[in-house]
């Protein structure tokens, strides 16, 4: 894994200048990135002393050499563990993280910059063509972060001393890319975030693919991948199987537009899939496509809280399953959550419109929910060929509908197969409900809604009854 360009910054520049003049003479060739290693500028990759002076100066020098060449530069990790404090990455680097080399971020507060929005163990500010791949890991070392294990949530380390951030939620994120054009994170893993994992802010063109993402069931706002006030986002073949939500697009400052995630698989102890609950701007022309989503809190969730509007969004071909876990993480058992419930008194709601449910098939412990609200409802709902088994086998107690966060918090309310309120316009085609196991009597209700808030409802080919094997 020794670098051919590794010798001097003029050796480098040589080798570059002259391999460019010699790749320009030839038409047909693809353009071969640049390639440094972070060993040859003394990282030790041992795992117990900090790597991040050299391998900052790595990044460095292989964004100078972007800069004056105009090819992408790789930073290569031979195999070995690099802990490190907050890498920055710089336009046209690519971290080139090989098979069964980990970067590991460190678990001091002095690892991390002084302004809380930039703790992360790698972020990108502000880049172009920027990536991370290679086949190998970042780890950020999440249960070190934890004071007391618990099976229904984490206590976690909080470094709110600082003053910059509250309670638990004051912990490192793991990847960020932040105001970036043209990133592309592929082919490794993630792992253990001590608080989000990978972080999309105000990108534009952000390909994800091929990425598993690791992190501990029982630890809070270990999220998978948060998407915020970003256009252009594709997401596909990723595996997340974590302990707080896997997807999640959020506005904070301005719009997200086209998101499209793909053939994933997602564990999660909160939601799979889910808009908000930020969303102080719109949402629009999102897809979720071949999704299977295995014993999760919440399915597919909207989770709309702050006055922005959403529209247009797809799901189609989901499998769900869903389950009860400890009330304390948000959820309750819903394969699907469609709500824009003001979060307070200051709040304005959102609202939702042209959002379709095609070939979806879940089993859960609870029913879908679909409430909007006064001057936020939803409308133009389409749920086509759908297939949903309800039996409950956990014993968490059911019978609350969930308004968190914010807004009306838990309601007790009996549980529908559909729960619905402040709709205008639902067209159902093809939908099936089945109540399976000896619980039934709980859920003696398939549609639970009052022609005062749910109006234009049409139902084609809509079946309801008990599940047989
Ligand atoms: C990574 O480690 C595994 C298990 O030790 C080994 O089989 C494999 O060859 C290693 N791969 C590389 C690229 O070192
Ligand atoms: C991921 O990287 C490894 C190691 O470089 C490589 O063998 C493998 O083919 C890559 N997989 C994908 C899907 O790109
Ligand atoms: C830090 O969080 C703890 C636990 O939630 C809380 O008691 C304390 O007031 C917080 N301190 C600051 C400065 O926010
Ligand atoms: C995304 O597109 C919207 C227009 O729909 C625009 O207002 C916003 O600035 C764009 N965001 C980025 C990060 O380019
Ligand atoms: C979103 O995608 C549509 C269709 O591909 C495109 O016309 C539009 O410009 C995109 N919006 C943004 C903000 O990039
Ligand atoms: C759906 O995604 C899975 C990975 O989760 C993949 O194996 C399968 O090929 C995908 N199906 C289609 C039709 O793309
Ligand atoms: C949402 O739509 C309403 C009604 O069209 C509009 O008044 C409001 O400004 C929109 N909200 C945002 C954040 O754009
Ligand atoms: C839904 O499933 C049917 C049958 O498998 C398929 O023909 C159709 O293309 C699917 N619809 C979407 C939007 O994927
Ligand atoms: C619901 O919202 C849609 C889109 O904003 C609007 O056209 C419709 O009039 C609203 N319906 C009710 C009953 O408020
Ligand atoms: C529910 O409680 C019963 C009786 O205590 C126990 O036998 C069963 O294993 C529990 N089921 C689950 C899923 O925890
Ligand atoms: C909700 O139900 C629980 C259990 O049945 C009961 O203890 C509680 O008082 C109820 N809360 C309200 C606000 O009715
Ligand atoms: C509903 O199901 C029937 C029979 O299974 C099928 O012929 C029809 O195309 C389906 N409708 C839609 C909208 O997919």
């Amino acid at each position: 894994m020794k670098s051919i360009l590794s010798i001097s910054h003029f050796q480098l520049f040589l080798y570059c200048s002259l391999s460019y003049l010699i790749q320009s003479h030839a038409a047909t060739s693809i353009i071969r990135p640049l390639s440094l290693c972070v060993k040859d500028h003394g990282a030790t990759g041992t795992g117990a002393v900090y790597d991040t002076v050299p391998i900052q100066s790595t990044i460095n020098a292989c964004s100078s050499a972007f800069l004056r060449h105009r090819r992408p530069c790789y930073v290569t990790f031979p195999p070995g563990k690099y802990l490190t404090a907050t890498l920055f990455l710089k336009s046209g680097v690519t971290l080139d993280i090989s098979e069964n080399a980990t970067i590991l971020g460190g678990t001091k507060l002095s690892d991390y910059p002084e302004k809380q929005d930039r703790w992360y163990v790698v972020v990108a500010v502000d880049a172009e063509d920027v990536g991370i791949t290679g086949g190998g890991e970042i780890n950020g070392q999440g249960m070190k972060f934890v004071t007391r294990l618990d099976e229904r949530k984490n206590v976690m380390v909080s470094w709110n001393h600082t003053g910059a951030c509250f309670d638990d939620e004051c912990r490192p994120r793991l990847v960020g890319f932040i105001g970036c054009k043209n990133a592309r994170i592929w082919n490794v893993s993630l792992n253990e975030p001590a608080y989000w994992c990978l972080h999309i802010v105000r990108c534009q063109n952000t390909l994800i693919r091929d990425i598993s993402i690791y992190g501990d069931f029982n630890t809070p706002n270990n999220d998978g991948i948060d998407i915020e006030d970003s256009n252009n986002t594709f997401i596909t073949r990723c595996k997340i199987d974590t302990g707080d939500d896997a997807i999640c697009p959020k506005t904070y400052t301005s719009p997200l537009v086209n998101l499209t995630a793909t053939n994933c698989w997602i564990k999660t102890k909160s939601s799979a899939i889910k808009l908000g609950s930020a969303s102080l701007y719109k949402f629009k022309g999102l897809v979720f496509d071949n999704i299977t989503i295995v014993e999760s809190h919440r399915g597919l969730a909207l989770q709309i809280r702050d006055g922005g509007n959403v529209s247009d969004v797809i799901f189609s071909n989901i499998k769900i399953s869903t389950r009860y876990y400890d009330p304390s993480w948000w959820g309750r058992a819903e394969p699907i959550y469609v709500t824009t419930c003001p979060r307070d008194d200051k709040s304005k709601a959102g609202s939702i419109s042209n959002l379709q449910f095609i070939n979806i098939t879940a089993i859960s412990e609870n029913g879908v929910f679909l409430s909007g609200s006064k001057g936020g409802n939803l409308s133009d709902l389409k749920f086509i060929n759908v297939d949903l088994v309800y039996k409950r086998w956990t014993n968490y107690s059911g019978g609350m509908v969930d308004y968190r966060p914010g807004c009306k918090g838990l309601v007790n309310h009996s549980t529908a197969g559909f729960m619905m309120e402040h709709i205008d316009g639902l067209d159902v085609q093809n939908l099936s409900m089945k109540w399976a196991g000896e619980n039934t009597a709980k859920w003696n209700n398939p549609l639970d809604f009052r022609p005062s808030t749910v109006i234009h409802v049409s139902l084609q080919n809509f079946y309801s009854g008990l599940y047989k094997q």
